[in-house]
């Protein structure tokens, strides 16, 4: 995600921001700049890709200034480059920004800049328009213009400003995007987060919600949204730098788990319209393409697959079109059929893996329509595709993937809901139904991530076995092999998943005294099916940990351990049941041990055959 430093001190401003930006790099960015008031102008230097490409263009002594501010861009709004990284300037850079979060109302804020004040836009980023609305406002105060410009916009933000004319002083502002201030003894620093100041100041301010700051070399000045001054304690930070990047949890799988709430927020409630209406943003399909669609392929690697399993289900059911799904490295080789009345789906959470990118190439090359759910902004699977479909899970640290996975279900799901609107496959009662339960997702999945400790429990009573069974029937079918493959990818334990109808005809035969078996259960309309597989599997003395929905306590006969999920409806149970899984794995292979950030033998991106 974006990373903001400022610095407002004595000398070298420089140099504490570059530093402040290297230590938010493990966050993901994929281009950097920096902003400095020097003799009465702002000077921007900016650049795509890494901090050490913008450390080459601000080399020389005279850049540089006893005050700045610095930004690392993750994007969201327009792809990495030049122009889209921050700074942005007003028209005649007299003033700066840095921006962390999205503005949703900047279309309309930059026709109106366009009609009315002649603005001309150098980015195509939501980000600009906050200087230029800030440069209208500017007459000789920047806490007024920054409160004024505040004013206008909705989303979520945390900006800073500088102005040429003040340059002894930074403004900052936050709306559900963090932001501190570091207190120092003749410098002062702001940031997106904690890690960026470590390095100097160990005590800092939490800046809240609708709150802005001044911030000069001896002064920090909080205001609440009424304009009045707000005390603040201090907050020391006795983490190490390292302990703080992951936000004081133990690892960043762990902190990605417990980011879900805020992706499955961000990936769904921007695309819903008040009318309950879906809105693609990126997505060019029309009408007429949608109904002329009579296959759609997803084709995917690893976790991003599993989430495709689901999509299948999901896209069928709702849209009326047959889905085959297949991972990559096979689709690639076996000349599909695919032409141009198929929708070819790539998930992708970095859209650089490579068999996943051949294959979207050839499907391309046959005719097909191609649309990719991916993580990263620019990659090359986005760049490659016609229409694409973000997920806005932020950036993904840890080997093993898991608000990528929650994110791209989200995607499924809206897009099997708005092809389905589209076509007049789907009743609208079932519409509003879905569409419901898929808002109330980031609470529920909240409550869920409350039971980790029960769940931790569990694991370090079965953390030692070597084998583990996952079962499930219908959508809980493709949950089982994501957490199957969860487990294995980070305990290196043999874990292996089967569509729960399929075990008589062979994996049965496993089934013993104290074999370890995970037996999804959220599927109402197959739950009695998946109850009588568990007791066959029971009587030849398997364990069974299940995961049911809250009142559905039929299999708490049958199971030695039952995990609850909050009550949904079956087609977005997934998003809930895969949370104990991911949970599950995580603390067996904390309990033995692991390395679970950087699992071995495994690469987050895998860009080779
Ligand atoms: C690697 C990662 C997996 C990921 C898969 C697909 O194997 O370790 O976590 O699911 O690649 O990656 P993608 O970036 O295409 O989703």
């Amino acid at each position: 995600m974006c990373g903001i430093v400022g610095y407002v001190g004595a000398d070298h401003a420089k140099e504490k921001i570059i530093d402040g930006l290297k230590r938010l790099e493990y966050r993901g960015y994929d281009s950097a700049g920096i902003a400095l008031p020097i003799d009465g102008k702002i000077q921007i230097r900016k650049h795509v890709g890494e901090i050490r490409n913008l450390e080459k263009i601000i080399g020389e002594p005279e850049f540089d200034s006893a005050v700045g501010i610095g930004h690392t861009r993750w994007a969201t709004h327009g792809a990495p480059s030049d122009l889209n990284s921050h700074p942005h300037g007003n028209s005649d850079n007299s003033i700066a920004i840095v921006h962390n979060g999205i503005i949703e109302n900047y279309q309309e804020i930059k026709e109106w800049l366009a009609r009315d004040y002649g603005v001309t836009f150098k980015s195509e980023t939501d980000s600009e328009v906050i200087a230029h609305l800030i440069g209208i406002f500017y007459d000789g105060d920047l806490l007024e213009a920054v409160n004024k410009a505040v004013a206008e916009m909705r989303g979520a933000y945390a900006v800073c400003a500088i102005a040429a004319a003040e340059p002894d002083k930074i403004v900052a502002v936050r709306k559900d995007a963090p932001l501190v201030a570091g207190v120092g003894k003749g410098f002062n620093f702001i940031a997106s987060d904690i890690p960026a100041l470590l390095k100097y100041v160990r005590q800092v301010y939490l800046i809240e919600n609708n709150e802005t700051v001044v911030l000069t070399k001896d002064d920090i000045v909080i205001y609440n949204e009424e304009g009045r001054k707000v005390r603040r304690d201090v907050f020391n930070v006795t983490w190490d730098a390292d302990a703080a990047e992951k936000e004081g949890y133990e690892h960043f799988m762990l902190k990605e788990i417990h980011e879900q709430p805020k992706g499955i927020y961000e990936t769904l409630t921007r695309r819903i319209n008040d009318d309950g209406s879906i809105r693609l943003d990126g997505i060019s399909m029309t009408k007429e393409d949608i109904e002329n669609f009579n296959k759609v392929y997803i084709v995917a690697c690893g976790t991003a697959y599993h989430a495709g399993l689901v999509g299948k289900l999901v896209i069928e059911k709702m849209a009326h079109v047959p889905v085959e799904i297949d991972v990559a490295s096979e689709f690639r080789y076996r000349d599909p059929f695919v032409d141009e009345n198929t929708l070819f789906i790539a998930i992708s959470q970095s859209g650089e893996t490579l068999d996943t990118l051949a294959a979207l190439r050839e499907a391309k090359r046959k005719g097909a329509r191609v649309l990719s759910v991916v993580n990263v902004v620019g990659s090359s699977v986005a760049r490659e595709s016609d229409d694409v479909f973000y997920t806005w899970a932020g950036p993904e640290i840890a080997v093993a993937s898991t608000k990528a996975y929650t994110t791209q279900l989200i995607c499924m799901y809206l897009l099997g809901l708005y092809m389905g609107k589209t076509k007049g496959t789907i009743e609208d009662d079932y519409y509003d139904k879905v569409l419901s339960d898929l808002k109330a997702l980031p609470d529920k999945v909240e409550l869920l991530l409350k039971k980790e400790d029960e769940i931790a429990e569990i694991a370090r009573k079965y953390h030692r076995r070597e084998q583990v069974f996952f079962i499930g029937r219908g959508l809980d079918s493709g949950v089982s092999y994501e957490g199957s493959l969860k487990l294995k990818e980070i305990s290196y334990i043999n874990s292996f998943a089967i569509a729960a109808g399929e075990l008589k005809h062979g994996t049965i035969a496993l089934m013993e005294e104290e074999t370890l078996v995970f037996a999804l259960a959220t599927q109402d309309f197959l739950y009695e099916k998946m109850v009588s597989n568990v007791e066959e599997i029971r009587a030849r003395g398997a364990r069974i940990i299940s995961v049911a929905k809250e009142g559905r306590t039929e299999i708490e006969k049958v199971t030695d351990e039952v995990i609850y999920i909050p009550d949904c409806i079956d087609e977005v149970s997934p998003v809930l049941a895969v949370i104990p899984l991911q949970l599950f794995a995580y603390y067996v292979a904390r309990e033995r041990g692991c390395n679970i950030d950087k699992p071995k033998n495994l690469a987050k991106s895998v860009t080779v055959e």
